[in-house]
């Protein structure tokens, strides 16, 4: 099968096409063939070796064999099921998240049935699916589980244009929140249009001298720190960076002191987000934002692209060609 590969720590120029053998599941797995997958800015920096912390898990001196093949986002068709999987069956759509294992940048993935995948709804195509489910789940992950927002909160969201804000900008308004976001101003009619209430351009304006009181600041991007963000939290508010080492610490100590709150964390078991996901799909209920989209032999390209920092939404891979042109 064809896949991207990547043998060490770079620029998008370290990824290379190669023909791997197709896995063959194992009793509890499914084999998907992948028509979408994405380029997502996390992956761009587990390809740059980034943060270096992060070296730690995907490893020290060169990615470890099992991270090479990247890819976290999926949307495809089973192919084929172990003897001990039975929660699809061969021709269902499927879509969901690979997790630690990535691997998605490729023709076929293995994974267990109890991963974290769902079938498709069948309104949507694979690119729309495929380029849901991190951003998404990870909104999700930190509206409700981490800071269970309410109706009539307030929640800012900076970096509301990106994969993770665009549905966290729509996941904050469904859930009853006034939502704010912070983007530049060639993003702020679609931030609007996915229900933010007020838009804040970085490049002009500073949020946090706005005189706001937020419930939650959910900083996607990593562009903030807590000691600014705390003249605009609420006295019990949180702030959610997705992002940060040192947020961690912030989050152990804030835990202890009360007061404002850090949280953050990473969401690997997505089976809740991804059944509300597929529900908010299924009744047309979530804009999917679609910036570029790529052929897996473009994957070089759009790593460079996404490395920028300032795409709008999401950027897919079309692994299977369902006859759409490919980047703009
Ligand atoms: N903790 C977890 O579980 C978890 C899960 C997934 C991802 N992550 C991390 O989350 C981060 C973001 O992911 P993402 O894919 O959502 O990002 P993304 O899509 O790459 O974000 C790009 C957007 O950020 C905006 N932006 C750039 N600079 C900004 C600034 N100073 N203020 C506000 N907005 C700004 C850009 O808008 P303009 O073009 O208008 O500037 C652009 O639309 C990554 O670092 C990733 O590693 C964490």
């Amino acid at each position: 099968m064809r896949a991207v590969m990547f043998h060490a720590y770079g620029p998008p120029d370290v990824l290379t096409q190669v023909d791997l053998p197709t896995p063959v599941p194992r009793a509890d797995q499914v084999l998907i063939r992948v028509h979408a997958t994405t380029v997502t800015s996390a992956e761009c920096g587990m390809r740059r070796g980034e943060p270096r912390w992060g070296r730690v898990i995907i490893g020290l001196r060169r990615p470890r064999k099992g991270v090479r093949v990247l890819g976290l986002e999926f949307a495809g068709e089973v192919t084929a099921v172990g003897p001990a999987a039975h929660r699809f069956r061969v021709g269902d759509r499927v879509f969901g998240f690979t997790g630690f294992g990535v691997g998605a940048n490729a023709e076929y993935k293995c994974l267990s049935e109890r991963a974290s995948v769902t079938t498709m709804p069948a309104n949507v195509t694979y690119a729309q699916a495929a380029a849901t489910v991190d951003g998404f789940t990870t909104a999700w992950h930190y509206l409700r589980d981490l800071a269970d927002v309410q109706p009539g909160q307030k929640v800012l969201v900076i970096g509301a244009s990106g994969s993770i804000g665009t549905y966290a900008v729509q996941l904050g308004t469904q859930l009853g929140a006034v939502v704010h976001g912070v983007c530049s101003g060639r993003n702020a009619k679609l931030v609007e249009s996915l229900g933010a209430d007020r838009v804040f351009d970085y490049t002009v304006e500073d949020f946090t001298t706005s005189g706001e009181r937020y419930d939650a600041v959910f900083d996607t991007v990593g562009r903030s720190a807590f000691a600014r963000c705390r003249q605009v939290l609420a006295p019990r508010g949180c702030y959610l960076p997705t992002t940060g080492l040192v947020n961690n610490l912030l989050a152990v100590r804030t835990a202890v002191t009360g007061g404002q709150r850090v949280r953050t964390g990473m969401s690997v078991r997505k089976h809740t987000a991804l059944a509300a996901l597929r529900e908010l799909l299924s009744e047309n209920r979530l804009q999917i934002v679609i910036d570029r989209r790529y052929t897996m032999a473009e994957i070089v390209e759009a790593h460079r692209y996404v490395d920028g920092g300032h795409k709008t939404g999401n950027v897919v891979i079309t692994v299977v060609d369902d006859g759409r042109p490919s980047p703009p």
